[in-house]
């Protein structure tokens, strides 16, 4: 069978108005500046407005990806909507944004990955438009992890912030597009990064919400060490389904967790920091929407050029973790 090649033909981002500074974390935990800047890198994150939900922030980023890519809500076929904070348990977020679009004929799901989602769900629509089920996919990272945070608990709430990115994919010339990815989980992993009330095993109830598992609970340096070894790993594994070496890296776009898992990731693919799209100090961990927003920017910025060598990579919840290689 002859595969079409896939590319992304058009990106963008969108991140709410408010933005929450360390000094405002301050007046609310006990935490500080430099506490927050030395160990993870965030200085601050933005935060959506009471009546924003994560189709809202997803509708603004896929608007400007479909306006890049020049194509209208008509011409999808296939909208994925990668999120671990949904507007709600169903419909999924994905219909609500393809209502909002008017995208009358796509097809439309959510994929949880947690904040491997967008790598998870860009390895999913490639295929669909490889293989010519599909024509246009659009593949959006949409999270409004505000909603979820426990604003006493500052072992998370000074990590997450919430936006959104969004990529048109269809077909490029011969030579770009998709060469890898490199997709994985490992279950056991689950309990260290979690929401465990409001689903089927523990429904929501006074009770689940006194014990506050409605919000974010996470083993920080546990999932920290999970990162710094799979985020090599993964990056590696990719490059090599490619025939791709470390060398060819143009650009690393990782998932803006913490600089210091970044860093480790460059350290392990001798890449200098030039080389690696980190927006972290202004958004904190936004999920699935880091890898997005931070590809757009890199886009916008003009830090991608044509036949450069781009390697995506990420690491979540699940525990999850996904990389793919992609010639621009
Ligand atoms: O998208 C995937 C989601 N998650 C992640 O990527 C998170 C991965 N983990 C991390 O990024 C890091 O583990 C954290 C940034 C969450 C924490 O950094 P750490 O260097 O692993 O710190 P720690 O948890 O080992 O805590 C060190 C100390 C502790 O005090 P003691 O026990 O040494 O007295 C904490 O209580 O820092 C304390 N601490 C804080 N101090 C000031 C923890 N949070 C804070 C805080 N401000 N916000």
């Amino acid at each position: 069978m002859n595969l079409i090649p896939v590319g992304i033909i058009g990106s963008g981002s969108y991140v709410p108005e408010r933005v929450l500074t360390n000094k405002d974390l301050e007046q609310m935990v006990e935490t500080n500046d430099e506490w927050i800047v030395t160990r993870t890198g965030i200085r601050e994150r933005r935060l959506a407005a009471e009546d924003q939900a994560s189709s809202d922030l997803a509708y603004q980023a896929a608007l400007k990806a479909m306006g890049k890519a020049g194509i209208t809500a008509e011409q999808l076929d296939l909208i994925v909507v990668a999120t671990i904070t949904p507007d709600m348990a169903f419909p999924s977020t994905a219909c609500i944004l393809q209502d909002k679009l008017g995208a009358k004929k796509a097809a439309a799901f959510d994929l949880s990955a947690a904040c491997s989602g967008f790598i998870y769900g860009l390895a999913n629509a490639v295929n669909f438009i490889a293989t010519g089920t599909y024509k246009y996919a659009l593949i959006v990272g949409a999270e409004c992890l505000s909603k979820i945070t426990d604003y006493t608990d500052r072992n998370t709430c000074i990590l997450f912030g919430d936006g959104a990115g969004a990529v048109v994919l269809g077909q490029v010339p011969e030579g770009r597009g998709f060469r890898s990815f490199e997709l994985g989980a490992d279950g056991s992993g689950g309990p260290l990064l979690k929401i465990e009330g409001g689903g089927s095993r523990n429904p929501s109830s006074p009770a689940s919400l006194e014990a506050k598992q409605h919000y974010i609970y996470m083993e920080g340096r546990e999932v920290y060490k999970f990162a710094v070894r799979i985020m090599g790993n993964a990056a590696e594994e990719a490059l090599r389904k490619a025939g791709m070496d470390k060398e060819d890296i143009d650009l690393l776009v990782p998932h803006q967790a913490n600089i210091r898992i970044i860093q480790s990731a460059l350290e392990r693919l001798n890449l200098p920091e030039e080389k690696c799209m980190i927006n972290l100090h202004r958004y904190g961990n936004v999920s699935a929407a880091s890898i997005p927003i931070a590809l757009a920017e890199a886009a916008e910025e003009g830090r991608l050029r044509e036949g450069d060598c781009v390697v995506l990579v990420g690491f979540g919840g699940g525990l999850t973790w996904g990389a793919s290689v992609l010639i621009w």
